[in-house]
């Protein structure tokens, strides 16, 4: 008897619309590379927006998935699992902070860490809850952290905004000044702005933040959610920077794949009392354990030097086209890169790219970004450069011809 398997669908009119999407459907992931139902294999570049750190499918996460999912997946929030107990305790060894929340996502644990400053602002007879963010910065998607952001625009989304966050620029110290009040609570910004197109702060201006801050009682809130992690060539950030804030945010490649958050806290502001924070799926065991394995993995002697050697080789191999061509600044570190490529033709470069089998990133109309897997090979990172390079060229002699 012939049985008639059903076709899956190419898309779906019954998925809501949020983003502009390619017509090919991928169906399976391993290490840097991706296959859509074609059969067609691609370098990524993406990796779930800086989200696999160790690539698709990692053995040591669909072990620690089965392990796991044989053991327990979620008892209640309300009562203690073995994982989230480790995890805990892994991470504050790794990091040097004192307590930890776990959640699911990035915006939810920026949440967190707005209301953790909150709280503390309220400590003491204060009246503190103003929050100083920045132009450009992406704290998420939720109505606190969309109000948190800097995004042009996203003010006139879903009115009336939340209130309590003052907006300064980035690396422009008398900008901080000129929005500090006794309403201040606490300055929050992402050490490198990623959504923004990977803009850096100084490592003056974060000292200058950390020095304001000890100053006039006042947090500082890292949002790690992207450069976290070993991103930048370090665990975190706030190493490669070598300022360390009261409040760490961390999500993306914390999971390494799977729906993973924390907000790290200091002693002296680890606030919460029962009923402050929480949530069903906080510190589940499946995705601590995962979190667990990735940890284990980044916490290997070799690792993070890797990181920073394939860093150097993207970071060379983008300056050759923007050299030849002249474009403009190449910006990033660790494995989280921009080039300016001088006009607004990134959508074209990306779409030329995805047509050869890279995926990357066009972070703004301007400028592109790459997020490979942290463990990157040499020879997967010369196989992009190649790509792109094909790429920019007929690109680059378009944008000359004036067409
Ligand atoms: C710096 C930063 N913060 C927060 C978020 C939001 O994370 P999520 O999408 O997991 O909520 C992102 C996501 O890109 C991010 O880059």
């Amino acid at each position: 008897m012939n049985t008639v398997q059903p076709q899956p669908p190419q898309q779906s009119q019954h998925l809501m619309s949020v983003t502009a999407r390619p017509a090919d459907v991928f169906v399976r992931g391993e290490g840097a590379w991706l296959w859509d139902q074609a059969g067609r294999r691609y370098l990524d570049w993406l990796q779930g927006w800086a989200v696999n750190a160790l690539g698709h499918c990692p053995a040591v996460i669909t072990q620690a998935l089965q392990s796991q999912s044989t053991q327990l997946l979620t008892p209640s929030p309300a009562l203690y699992n073995l994982p989230s107990l480790v995890l805990a305790e892994r991470l504050c060894a790794l990091s040097g902070f004192d307590q930890v929340f776990f959640g699911s996502t990035g915006a939810e644990a920026n949440e967190g860490a707005i209301k953790l400053a909150r709280k503390w602002g309220r400590t003491g007879g204060r009246a503190a809850f103003e929050i100083i963010t920045f132009d450009n910065a992406f704290h998420g998607r939720n109505l606190a952290t969309m109000a948190a952001s800097g995004k042009a625009g996203w003010d006139a989304l879903f009115p009336p905004n939340m209130p309590g966050f003052a907006k300064a620029t980035l690396n422009d110290l008398d900008s901080v000044h000129r929005v500090l009040s006794d309403r201040t609570v606490a300055i929050m910004l992402e050490p490198v702005q990623g959504e923004a197109g990977v803009r850096p702060a100084t490592q003056a201006f974060l000292q200058a933040l950390r020095q304001l801050c000890d100053e006039r009682g006042l947090l500082l809130i890292f949002d790690e959610v992207q450069t976290g992690c070993g991103r930048l060539g370090e665990l975190f950030g706030f190493q490669y920077y070598g300022v360390k804030p009261d409040i760490l945010t961390l999500g993306k490649g914390l999971g390494g794949g799977v729906p993973m958050s924390a907000v790290l806290a200091q002693q002296h502001c680890s606030v919460f009392e029962h009923g402050d924070q929480g949530g069903t799926y906080a510190g589940n065991p499946l995705m601590c354990a995962v979190s667990l394995a990735v940890l284990q993995e980044l916490s290997q002697p070799d690792f993070l030097s890797q990181v920073r050697e394939r860093g150097q080789q993207l970071q060379e191999g983008l300056l050759e086209p923007a050299q030849r061509y002249g474009l403009g600044e190449v910006r990033g570190a660790g494995l989280l890169w921009a080039l300016e490529l001088g006009c607004d033709n990134a959508a074209q470069v990306v779409q030329s790219c995805r047509e050869q089998g890279l995926l990357v990133n066009a972070a703004r109309p301007h400028c592109l970004r790459f997020m490979p897997r942290l463990n990157s090979t040499e020879q997967e990172i010369q196989a992009g450069l190649s790509i792109l390079a094909g790429v920019m060229t007929p690109q680059r002699s378009r944008v000359t011809r004036g067409n």
